[in-house]
């Protein structure tokens, strides 16, 4: 059965903060686009550390098959989530409140070896490409994916060409 069939969540999105929502609503919209069922869920790996503990354990039994994560400043999330699930963590730097996010974008990608965190871009692009990026790997194993994917691609292509100045 293709994901696309199954309402169950396959993919979900984790963030620090509330605060982080708005950024991350775009990751939830370019799924929704797809058809990738996702939930999304606020756990801070700092200020409720036990409950996140309790809600990783789940993930794999519910059927989720990627994580994405989003936080900023010290943004250790990402990285806490690795070294707790087998599944892929896709970190997204959030742009927060100071440093314009660069903060968060090395807290996030500079993981020292053993545990991967595939980072993305700060803020609005990287919290678009990690849902392309976790639809391109449900790809891998589910042509249905894989055809909207294509689909996406040519009409970006699309958008972009129309746009020609006279
Ligand atoms: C991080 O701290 C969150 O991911 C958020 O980006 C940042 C600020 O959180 P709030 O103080 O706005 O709740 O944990």
């Amino acid at each position: 059965m293709s994901t696309l069939d199954d309402k169950s969540p396959v993919v979900a999105i984790v963030m620090g903060s509330k605060s982080d929502l708005e950024t991350m609503k775009r990751t939830q919209a370019i799924l929704d686009e797809l058809g990738i069922a996702c939930e999304a869920r606020v756990y801070s790996a700092h200020r409720t550390p036990d409950a996140l503990d309790a809600y990783l354990a789940t993930l794999e039994e519910r059927g989720i098959k990627i994580v994405i994560a989003a936080a900023g400043g010290a943004a250790h999330l990402a990285g806490v989530i690795a070294s707790k699930v087998s599944l892929p963590v896709l970190g997204v730097p959030m742009q927060a409140w100071a440093l314009d996010g660069l903060d968060s974008l090395l807290s996030t990608v500079q993981m020292p070896k053993g545990v991967p965190v595939a980072t993305f871009a700060i803020g609005s692009p990287g919290a678009v490409n990690a849902g392309l990026f976790a639809a391109r790997i449900l790809a891998l194993s589910d042509p249905a994916v894989r055809g909207k994917l294509d689909d996406h691609r040519r009409k970006q292509a699309e958008d972009v060409l129309a746009d020609q100045l006279d």
